[in-house]
């Protein structure tokens, strides 16, 4: 990578550093070759804001808390989704919580707010507790003969299951089945894409568009046979009965069909995938740090009995201290979701440095959880840092949860709107 920085242009603030690139390509190599380790470079070897450019596009990198804050929170109104996220993700998200703005965006969120409330949720505890039960027997013989499991793959499986259930479990056809399958399928197609950004658009008949479209085909068929039948059959307790029986406080309006189809997979995807991968890595951390696993193991025997006695429950979760700490260490570690953008859509200032408008801002997690300004040893796994004395202090964004829980972006953006 090469390290010159581009020539700075003071107009309302400086044009911030970064590297040169190629002629053509500018860092896409580089970017395509190791991702992580190259936008980590990128905050290391230029600061809070860097620029570089991947082929035809300037991608700003924004790697300060107080930068975050500006983009996400202050004038988040300035820095809608980008053109990049939408055309990867709308193919497969339509127009669901994840991929919508302004006007729509706020109508879903305040229509969906009430199926995620705490004892709504709390009521999927169950689910997840029996689908883990069950992988626990199907390991039971794995453990005795001393075969190898491949933990991401069953952490997948886990978290598909769960996530199925919880959406459909008034379901009892075989669609949920035929619903997993594709979303996998469109989860690799999804990241593949985001690696390699110029892919040629799905109206390019390539092999991977065409798997794309056969992928989404199957799951709009299996997702809209559900849809129908749970209407035929009037009331479930699932969360897209729940969606479906949610009605607009303003127009007393229920969701189309559309509508549904795109919110119920983006819960799918943006569920599973990022619970497994949090799943996988805890348990790469604690096979790694066994006085980490030993603490873990007093905590569970403390409030759930000797030898993990009892199955937890929601209830029992404030009192898992600990587990929870370890889990929020493994998430900074290594973030789900790694990176993600926006668009500026007026120019602006973060930091001192001039993002100009249709710039792509890129915040990376995975950057900021290992900021060393905000973290000591940032590459060290000690959960201690989330215990509420180290907790304390420490700068919102330099930490990023999932956008269900309370100190999230999303849920903030969400407040913010409420409020505005
Ligand atoms: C380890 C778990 C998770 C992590 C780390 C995570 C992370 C994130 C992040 C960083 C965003 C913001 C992306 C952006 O604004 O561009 C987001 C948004 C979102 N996530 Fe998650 N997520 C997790 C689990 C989940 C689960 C379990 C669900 C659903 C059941 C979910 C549903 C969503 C939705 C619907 C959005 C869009 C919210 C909105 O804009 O209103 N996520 N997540």
């Amino acid at each position: 990578m090469s390290r010159t920085a581009t020539a700075g242009t003071a107009a309302d603030g400086k044009m911030p550093p970064g590297p040169k690139g190629r002629l053509l390509t500018g860092n896409m190599r580089d970017f395509g070759r190791d991702s992580l380790r190259f936008i980590q470079g990128m905050s290391q070897a230029y600061g809070d804001v860097v620029r570089y450019r991947i082929a035809t596009m300037w991608w700003y990198q924004v790697n300060h808390p107080d930068g975050v804050r500006r983009v996400l929170q202050e004038n988040n109104h300035n820095y809608p989704k980008s053109n990049l996220t939408r055309s990867i993700l709308t193919p497969v998200l339509g127009n669901g919580l994840f991929t919508s703005e302004g006007g729509l965006w706020l109508r879903q969120r305040r229509l969906m707010q009430p199926a995620f409330h705490r004892r709504r949720v709390a009521a999927f505890g169950g689910i997840m507790t029996d689908a883990t039960l069950s992988m626990l027997d199907r390991w039971a013989p794995m453990a005795e003969s001393g075969t190898q499991v491949d933990v991401s793959a069953e952490m997948t499986r886990l978290t598909l299951q769960v996530a199925s259930e919880s959406l459909f479990h008034a379901h009892a056809g075989e669609e949920p089945a035929v619903v997993a399958a594709a979303v996998k399928t469109l989860v690799e197609e999804v990241n593949y894409r985001y690696q390699v950004p110029f892919y040629p658009p799905q109206s390019v008949p390539t092999p991977r568009n065409r798997k794309m479209r056969s992928a989404l085909r199957t799951l709009d068929r299996a997702v809209y046979t559900i849809i129908d039948e749970h209407r035929r059959r009037g009331e479930g307790d699932d969360l897209l009965s729940l969606l479906m029986e949610t009605r607009d406080a303003d127009t007393g309006e229920a969701m189309n069909d559309r509508q549904l189809r795109d919110e119920v997979i983006t819960l799918f995807i943006a569920g599973h995938e990022t619970t497994a991968s949090a799943l996988s890595w805890a348990f790469f951390l604690l096979s790694n740090h066994p006085e980490v696993e030993h603490r873990l193991r007093a905590e569970l025997d403390e409030v759930l009995g000797p030898d993990a006695g009892r199955v937890p429950d929601v209830e029992d979760l404030p009192r898992l201290k600990y587990t929870g700490m370890v889990i929020e260490e493994t998430m900074r570690l290594y973030p789900p979701a790694w990176i993600f953008d926006r668009q500026a859509v007026a120019d602006d200032e973060v930091r001192g440095y001039r993002i100009p408008a249709g710039a792509t801002v890129m915040i990376s997690p995975y950057v900021l959880h290992r900021h060393p300004d905000f973290w000591d040893l940032p590459d060290e796994f000690d959960p201690e840092r989330f215990s509420p004395e180290s907790s304390a202090g420490r700068p919102r964004y330099a930490y990023f949860r999932s956008a269900a829980a309370p100190g999230s972006a999303s849920a903030r953006r969400w407040r913010w709107w409420r409020r505005s």
